[in-house]
Order: structure tokens, then C-alpha cells, then sequence
């Protein structure tokens, strides 16, 4: 008999997958994940943040159940329902911004980043994007066109689309990471002062491109300078923000107010919704070009509020900021073990971290190291996936606990030593292609 595994590889389309191991999951509570054959692993991934309340959170089941059972239909494109107007409502009380402002509600992070990048263009009457290399902002339209990884990975850039370089503090340029920030400022402005630029959308913590934390201050003065040329900036919450990095958003760390904020994944927990929040002027124009039949539906606005409630109730920031710094630490504490020599790097704030995994003669960037150790993880009661090559994306569940913190440094120690010591079957490994 096939297993599910096999059975899926016969149906669903290759073009949407990514696969690291062949992870089969029926259940999973808490930060923990069951198998088929009911094999535990513990989730450090959290389907990509998008289940960052953890699997089965009692605040999600009862939302959704209440939900369902009064749901009238579809979404909130000709009609108004409680929990769409309200979920707009507790967004704009929990993201700062000033003037008269607005909530679109949609299905993904891409299509939240996208029907604002289409705004900004019809509101400023431009249509550059200014953006940067190796960004994930979505896979849908403008939203992809504007990705550096997918650019990076053969998909023609939107036309009218810059990409700069992100100052990347673990691998600077020749002149160190100041001199890489002074750069990209200098960079920026000269595209800002051009007068064609619609908007620049940023990620404050560059994730798919390999989890890479720019120095302090930095989005603050991209920002300052979109500011100064009157052009919005998007920032892109959709995997750092709503509790992730310690703040509520990740742009609190620099002190930033963005125009637009575009929330998905934990939003939803699980379920598809997303957000994008900012002006009037900008999203409320033109009438009816953003339309989704299901976007704020009952259902997925009754969990997004069901979601931020909790992150705020339960101060969720404050302990992903605290189980963070255990975790960053616990896997520091590696140093000394065997096939530690092969961590260049571990970065990171509160519950998104990034270990980047590095040939120890050279230090370079050792991709097929990081596809070993995360196969390995697998088979040893883990599941964490790799970004930008050869980094080990580790965002947990924010509910996480301590000793699953403590657990998880354990399991990826033991899966970099057994790679690095040869254990795992790069054949094996091959067949799931990853990025
Ligand atoms: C920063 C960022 N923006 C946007 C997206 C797109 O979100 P979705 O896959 O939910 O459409 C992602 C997905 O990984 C992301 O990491």
C-alpha cells in the first residue's frame, strides 16, 4: 500500500511544493506534531510562523466553531458581518499610524503585500517599486515580480522593479557593514529623489533570504528618506510581525511608524487571512479593484481576532522575547560539540532565529549541509527548514516552553554533528529538492 506521502507525490502539483523530508502530519497540539504512525516531532517551523499560536490553541478552536456554526455565507464583499468590521477595527488599534486609515482583508500574505503595492501605484500615479535583492514578499503578481527570491530563482522581475542590496552584518561587503548601509542609503535616495518611485517595500527582518537581521537603525533610515521624498513605505510583517521578534511588530525595534503594514500567516493561525493596513488615500482607491468573494470571511476574521487577542492577552511578545534568548542561547551553548565548528552564525530576535550553517575550513555558505541537517532533524523528532541556502530558519511556535527550548537545541546539535560526521544519505536527501 502507497503511503500518504506517495499517494500526494500522485495528485497534488509539483508547483506548490517545497519539500525538505517527507513529513506526513495527521494532528499536531501545542508545538508538537503527530504522524501517521504517530511519531512525535517537535514543530520549529510552524508551518513557515503561519501556525504561531501552535497547533490546536483552544482560543482558534472556539472561535472557528462558534464561527461555523453562525456563519453566513461567504465573505465581506457586499455585505457586512460583526468580526470582518471588527478585526479591522482591533488592527488599526494595534498598529500605529496617524490620519484616517484603512484595512484590506485578503486570503495570504501575497495578496495583502500585492493589492498594496497596486495602490501605491494608482495613488502616487508611479510605478517604480523600490525593493531588495534576496526578499520574499509573495507569490501572486506584483508581489512575486518584486521578490528577490524569486528572481533569484529565474522569475522575471516586475519591469518596473529596483532591488537593493540588504546589509547583511554576518557577510558584509569588502568595507564592512557600515559602509554597506551608507550604500544602500545613498542607493535609495538617488531612486527616491528620481520622482518615479511609487513605494519601497521592506521586510525588517529579511527572512526567506536567510533570516538575516540588518543593523540597528537601518529600516529607520530608509525610512526617514521615504519620508523625506513623500514616497510610503510598505513593511512587511507578514512572517516577523504579531509577536515574533519580542515587539508586537517587528518595525517597533527601530522606532518606525511605515505608511502600510501588511500582516498573513500567524493572523490567520493556520487558516488563510491576511492584511494590509495604511491610508485611506491609498487604500480605498480605485473602488472595487481588489475583490477576493471570500476575503474577511466569518470564519478566518472570527480567528484573526481570536489571534491577536491572544498574542495580547497572553503577552506572547514578551515570551517569544524570553524562550528566544533561551533557545539563541542554548543552541550558543553548542559550541565545543561535535560538528559545531559548522554553525558560522546564529542570529536572530526573540523566536526567529537563524543558524547559519558554513564550511569550517573557508566559512562559506554550505547549502548542502543545511539539506542534510534538516533531513536529519526530521528523523530524530524535529521539523525546521532551511532559508536563503544554507540558513536553519528556527521560528517555533510562540507558545513554545522552555524545555522544548531546551529540546530543540538538543535535536539540531545532534542532527549537526550526525551530518557533519557523514550519518546522513545524501540520496536520500536528493529527492526532496527544497528551494
Ligand atoms: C515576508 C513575507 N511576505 C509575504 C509572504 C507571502 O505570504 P503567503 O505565502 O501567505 O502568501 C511570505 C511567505 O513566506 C513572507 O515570508
Amino acid at each position: 500500500m502507497s503511503t500518504l506521502y506517495e499517494r500526494d507525490a500522485a495528485v497534488l502539483a509539483g508547483i506548490e511544493k517545497l519539500r525538505f523530508f517527507p513529513l506526513e502530519v495527521v494532528s499536531g497540539q501545542g508545538s508538537t506534531l503527530t504522524t501517521p504512525d504517530g511519531r512525535q516531532l517537535l514543530d520549529l517551523s510552524a508551518t513557515w510562523t503561519a501556525s504561531g499560536l501552535g497547533h490546536g490553541h483552544p482560543a482558534i478552536v472556539e472561535a472557528v466553531t462558534r464561527a461555523v456554526r453562525a456563519a453566513p455565507g461567504a465573505g465581506g464583499l457586499s455585505a457586512v458581518h460583526p468580526d470582518s468590521v471588527g478585526l479591522a477595527e482591533d488592527l488599526l488599534a494595534l498598529v500605529p499610524g496617524d490620519g484616517e486609515r484603512r484595512v484590506y482583508l485578503g486570503h495570504a500574505g501575497s495578496d495583502a503585500n500585492d493589492v498594496a503595492l497596486r495602490a501605491c501605484r494608482h495613488a502616487g500615479a508611479r510605478r517604480t517599486v523600490l525593493s531588495f535583492e534576496h526578499s520574499y514578499h509573495g507569490g501572486v503578481g506584483v508581489a512575486m515580480g518584486v521578490s528577490g527570491v524569486h528572481v533569484d530563482a529565474g522569475v522575471a522581475a516586475d519591469p518596473d522593479s529596483v532591488f537593493l542590496p540588504y546589509p547583511n552584518p554576518f557577510r558584509p561587503g569588502h568595507s564592512g557593514i557600515e559602509q554597506d548601509v551608507v550604500d544602500c542609503l545613498e542607493l535609495a535616495e538617488r531612486y527616491l529623489a528620481g520622482g518615479s518611485i511609487a513605494c519601497f517595500i521592506v521586510e525588517p527582518i529579511l527572512s526567506d533570504g536567510g533570516l538575516v537581521v540588518p543593523p540597528d537603525g537601518f529600516l529607520r533610515r530608509i525610512h526617514e528618506l521615504c519620508r523625506a521624498h513623500g514616497v510610503p513605505m510598505i513593511c512587511d510583517e507578514v512572517k516577523m510581525g504579531l509577536g515574533r521578534p519580542g515587539t508586537l511588530h517587528a518595525f517597533e525595534h527601530d522606532g518606525v511608524v511605515p505608511e502600510i503594514v501588511t500582516f498573513g500567516k500567524v493572523l490567520g493561525g493556520g487558516l488563510p487571512l491576511s492584511a494590509a493596513v495604511g491610508p485611506a488615500e491609498i487604500l480605498d482607491a480605485p473602488p472595487a479593484s481588489a475583490l477576493l468573494t471570500t476575503a474577511g470571511n466569518p470564519v478566518c476574521t472570527a480567528v484573526g481576532r481570536a489571534v491577536l487577542d491572544t498574542i495580547v492577552t497572553e503577552q506572547l511578545a514578551d515570551r517569544a522575547a524570553k524562550t528566544g534568548t533561551l533557545l539563541q542561547d542554548s543552541l550558543r551553548a553548542l559550541a565545543g560539540s561535535p560538528g559545531a565548528d559548522r554553525i558560522g552564525d546564529i542570529r536572530g530576535r526573540g523566536l526567529a532565529i537563524g543558524l547559519e550553517l558554513v564550511d569550517s575550513a573557508t566559512g562559506a555558505p554550505d547549502p548542502r549541509l543545511a539539506a542534510q541537517v534538516v533531513y536529519r532533524a526530521w528523523e530524530l523528532g524535529a521539523v525546521v527548514y532551511y532559508v536563503g541556502g544554507n540558513v536553519l530558519e528556527i521560528t517555533p511556535p510562540l507558545i513554545l516552553t522552555d524545555a522544548e527550548a531546551v529540546r530543540a537545541a538538543e535535536i539540531l546539535g545532534a542532527a549537526i554533528a550526525d551530518a557533519a560526521a557523514g550519518k546522513v544519505d545524501d540520496e536520500e536527501v536528493a529527492k526532496y529538492a527544497g528551494w
